[in-house]
């Protein structure tokens, strides 16, 4: 394989955008050709934060689909489904920021799985707090 077909695959909810985010995207592409950006459901937030995000799917998937670094955007509906996408889009890497680190080693069989240090005194739910008080 030429450098030049190398995918890379992540994944997130990205509600409230900020430059964490932001950086992760950038870094993930910066790892191969092109990039894949699975954005969590509603639902998926729903029941992975035990809230509702503050932007729908259809915005979250706007925002990120027109980053410079983003190739291709997809819902992703379940978090079992994470090798399904993985086979589908012939990633050749999964990046995940380190809060999930050794949580997807499994799929190492599949591609290779990167876990990148999260920008530090960042998050969406610290901004969420920052609004509110
Ligand atoms: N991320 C990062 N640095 C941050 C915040 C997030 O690298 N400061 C990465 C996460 O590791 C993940 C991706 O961005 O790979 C999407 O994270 P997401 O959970 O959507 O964002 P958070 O800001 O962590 O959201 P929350 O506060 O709701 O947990």
């Amino acid at each position: 394989m030429t450098s030049r077909n190398k995918k890379v695959i992540t994944f997130g909810t990205f509600d409230v955008f900020h430059v964490g985010h932001l950086k992760i995207l950038e870094r993930a592409r910066s790892l191969g050709d092109r990039l894949f950006v699975g954005v969590s459901t509603d639902a998926l937030n729903q029941s992975k934060k035990g809230r509702p995000p503050v932007y729908r799917q259809e915005e979250r998937v706007e925002i990120i689909a027109a980053l410079r670094c983003v190739d291709e955007v997809f819902l992703e509906e379940s978090l079992e489904l994470k090798g399904d996408y993985i086979r589908q889009f012939r990633a050749d890497v999964l990046v995940m920021g380190d809060d999930w680190r050794g949580r997807f080693d499994d799929f190492s069989s599949l591609c290779e799985v990167v876990y990148l240090p999260r920008t530090p005194a960042i998050s969406t739910t610290e901004v969420i707090e920052r609004i509110r008080y």
